[in-house]
Formats: C-alpha cells, sequence, structure tokens
C-alpha cells in the first residue's frame, strides 16, 4: 500500500486539466445497463471506484474496456440481477445499482452498500421510493431482494431530502417505468443534470434534472449513446484549496464556472481572485488568506460537503477565524485531528468546528481516513513547513486521479512512497 510524501511551503504554478466528475461517470455508469446497448463514456476518470463499477458490471454479464479516458460499455449480454457482498461493500454509490437491475431485469438482489464512513448512511429514501415505483423489496440479514415481476409504474414521490443517491435511482428506474414520475425535493447537483443529459441521449424523456421537481416520462426501450462526463467540481475546489493555502497562481482547465458558485465567492472572500474564461480559470491568492467566516455545508447550489475538509485545510491558516458547519453527514470531521498534529488551533462541537488560523503548519505523519479528508491532508501538507507523510493512498485514489502527478506539474513536491 502507497503513502504521500510531501514537501510543504513550495508555491504551486502551471496549468492542469480537472478530471471528469466521479460522481457523474458512476450512475451514467449503472444506467448504461438500461440501454441493452454499446455505450462510448468519454472523460472517466481513472479511479478505484470506477473500477468497482466496471467490476459490477462484468459480473453482471456486461463488458466494459478503457481506451484511456474512455470507457466502451455493452450491456447486451447481461445475464446476471446480483451484485455480490464483496463488491457492495466496496464503495457506497454500488447503491445506484439498484434501480438499473431492477428497471431492466423486474429483480435485483444486492447487500447494503460500504463507502467511506461519514457516519450513518441509510438508504431508506431509494429503498422507500422504489417501493412507491411497485417494487416489492425483502431486507434481511443485510440482503436486499427486489421484484417488480410486471415492471415499475411511474408516480409522484416526494423527498424527505434532496438525496442526491436517491434521485440519482429513481430517475434511473422510472425511466423505463410505465407512466410518469415526478420527483418532489430533488437533488441539483450538477451531476443529476449530467445523468439526465446521458438517459436522454439515449431515448430517455427527463425534464426538469437541476431542479426542484424532476419529471420523467417512462420509456419502452433505450438504446446507447455517447456521453462526455463533465469536470469535477470538487476535484477543481481541492486545487483551488491547495493554490490559495500555498499563496500560488495557478490555471485550471476544464471548468464550469456554474458548478463552483457554491464554492467561487468563499474564496473571492479569502481574498483570492478568480476568472473563468470558456472553460479555463485563472486562479491567484494572496500571500496571506483572510478567513472565510462561515462556512455552511448545504445540498447543491449552496456549498458542497465535499469541498468543507479541503476548504478547512487553507482556513487553518487563514487571518483569523473560520466556523464550518457540517450539515450533510455527521462524521466528517475526521481531518481535524490530523490537522491538530500540523499545528492547526481547531475546537469542535457536534457538527460545529471553530478554526483559528495560525501563521504556520508543521510538517508531520498523519493518517488518512477518508477520500476529501484525505485530499484536505495533502492540501495541508503543501502548505506546512518541513515533511509530511501521509500513510496511505487508498482513499484518496477513490476519487483522485494521480493527484500526486498533477500537483507535481504544478511543481509541488508530492511524491507517492
Ligand atoms: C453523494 C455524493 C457524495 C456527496 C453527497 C452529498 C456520489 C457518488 N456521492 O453521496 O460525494 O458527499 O452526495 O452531496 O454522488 N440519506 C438518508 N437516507 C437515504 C439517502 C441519504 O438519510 O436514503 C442521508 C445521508 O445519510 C446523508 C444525506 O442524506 O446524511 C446526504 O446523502 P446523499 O445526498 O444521498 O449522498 P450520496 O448520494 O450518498
Amino acid at each position: 500500500m502507497s503513502g504521500l510524501l510531501i514537501e510543504g511551503c513550495r508555491k504551486l504554478r502551471g496549468e492542469v486539466t480537472v478530471q471528469g466528475a466521479k460522481n457523474s461517470t458512476l450512475p451514467i455508469l449503472a444506467a448504461t445497463i438500461l440501454t441493452e446497448d454499446e455505450n462510448v463514456i468519454h472523460n472517466c476518470p481513472f479511479l478505484s471506484d470506477i473500477d468497482v463499477a466496471v467490476r459490477i458490471l462484468r459480473y453482471l454479464g456486461c463488458s466494459a474496456t478503457r481506451h484511456g479516458h474512455t470507457l466502451l460499455v455493452n450491456t447486451e449480454g447481461m445475464n446476471d440481477f446480483r451484485v455480490p457482498d464483496s463488491l457492495m461493500r466496496e464503495m457506497r454509490s454500488s447503491i445506484i445499482f439498484l434501480g438499473a437491475i431492477l428497471a431492466r431485469c423486474h429483480k435485483a438482489q444486492l447487500t447494503f452498500p460500504g463507502g467511506c464512513e461519514l457516519g450513518p448512511r441509510p438508504i431508506d429514501l431509494h429503498l422507500d421510493a422504489l417501493r412507491k415505483l411497485g417494487a416489492q423489496i425483502e431486507e434481511h440479514h443485510g440482503e436486499i431482494v427486489c421484484c417488480a415481476p410486471e415492471g415499475l409504474t411511474g408516480t409522484s414521490i416526494a423527498l424527505a431530502f434532496p438525496s442526491v443517491g436517491a434521485t440519482e435511482n429513481i430517475m434511473i428506474a422510472a425511466t423505463l417505468a410505465k407512466g410518469t414520475t415526478t420527483i418532489t425535493n430533488a437533488a441539483r447537483e450538477p451531476e443529476i443534470v449530467d445523468l439526465a443529459d446521458y438517459l436522454n441521449k439515449c431515448g430517455a424523456s427527463i425534464e426538469g434534472a437541476g431542479e426542484g421537481t424532476v419529471v420523467i416520462e417512462g420509456v419502452k426501450k433505450l438504446s446507447g449513446a455517447s456521453h462526455n462526463v463533465i469536470p469535477d467540481r470538487i476535484v477543481a475546489a481541492t486545487l483551488m484549496s491547495a493554490a490559495a493555502v500555498t499563496g500560488s497562481d495557478i490555471v485550471l482547465n476544464d471548468v464550469i464556472p456554474a458548478h463552483l458558485r457554491g464554492v467561487i465567492p468563499v474564496f473571492e472572500e479569502a481574498g483570492c481572485k478568480v476568472q473563468v474564461k470558456e472553460g479555463r480559470m485563472t486562479f491567484s491568492s494572496p500571500a496571506r488568506l483572510r478567513p472565510l467566516k462561515l462556512i455552511r455545508t448545504t445540498p447543491y447550489p449552496g456549498f458542497p460537503t465535499d469541498a468543507q475538509a479541503p476548504l478547512m485545510a487553507l482556513s487553518t491558516k487563514a487571518r483569523g477565524i473560520t466556523v464550518f458547519v457540517e450539515t450533510i453527514f455527521e462524521n466528517r470531521y475526521k481531518h481535524i485531528g490530523e490537522f491538530l498534529r500540523m499545528g492547526a488551533n481547531i475546537k469542535t462541537d457536534g457538527r460545529v468546528a471553530v478554526v483559528e488560523g495560525v501563521p504556520k503548519l508543521y510538517g508531520a505523519k498523519v493518517s488518512a481516513q477518508d477520500l476529501r479528508g484525505s485530499a484536505a491532508l495533502v492540501v495541508a501538507g503543501l502548505s506546512a513547513e518541513g515533511t509530511t507523510e501521509i500513510d496511505t493512498t487508498k482513499y484518496l485514489e477513490r476519487g483522485y486521479e494521480d493527484l500526486d502527478v498533477v500537483l507535481s506539474t504544478l511543481e509541488g513536491s508530492v511524491k507517492k512512497i
């Protein structure tokens, strides 16, 4: 297993391209199941979570081959409706296969998904919605057995919370259902829009993706399509954090500024300058950041929970106090203990963290415990005096393609060990 060695206090400079979005690629790969056809998905990042999705597709009898960042997925030969526990446990998004398998096979057998431990991550909204669409679902001993012998039927579904995964699962399942499905209080994340764009290219009829109400007219059949996955807004926010914390100026290519509207104002508040023209972001930062004041994670278009940890890394060195309130996940402050080892000044009380900026962080041996927390340790390490050793890249590799190489291209000193 590899770790990372970071020599801090170096300015970054140069230009890199932001990878494709993991959180778009995963539901799109699951949705290819509906098409029974050949699909060409471009801009798929090299990530361990994407590998898990490919392994699930192959287990189900589909073919999936990589040509660089393009995945050719042919789901015609699918011959199974079960996903084994060993694959389900590898990531939470494996649950996204439930709606797809059920819609295509009229039955599905999965187990409860795994993934980063961010507190309890129930799937009640997914299961309740599929029941409303007509599925009979039994849960016992961690197994989920679903069937809908006559297929699914469209209905109105009001989500108690705008869950990203539940919205995606419903959209996928309802695409082949009889009649109309209306989701209210749907998640509005850009990845939902990307999934709808892909499905509509395949022949689905989905309107309102990206808004609170999504209407899906069921269709009988889809055909395969070619699709280009959107750039990863969380990776962009992480690279912006890395530049900001080191007082650097960098250029990021393949950025959609609208997708970053929850985070760009926060960087601007800290004194950074952000300009985006035709997908090219010019990012420059002051020698010392101003505090970010209050960061409250909320569903899109608010400040994303996935950007909380990387932004907290830069707040540790800002002038003054930043308050974080994590409203989406319960247990998303595991990076704080590691920041403290590096000399940060942070107090927590439940979902609130109060960060008082310090002039310096110091390199230390730190332990990565989840995906975004790992990225945050990299950001902190880049700004720390001396060497930071991160014990494992296994979480980082779930969501960041070759972050060490990307940062080295930007003249940072980040090495895999
Ligand atoms: C997705 C993203 C993840 C991001 C999260 C929130 C993917 C692959 N992952 O995760 O990176 O951090 O959105 O933006 O897209 N909940 C329930 N019951 C459910 C479903 C969710 O209570 O049935 C709760 C969760 O426990 C959590 C909150 O709702 O507290 C948000 O979860 P959700 O939006 O579903 O996140 P994911 O789709 O898992």
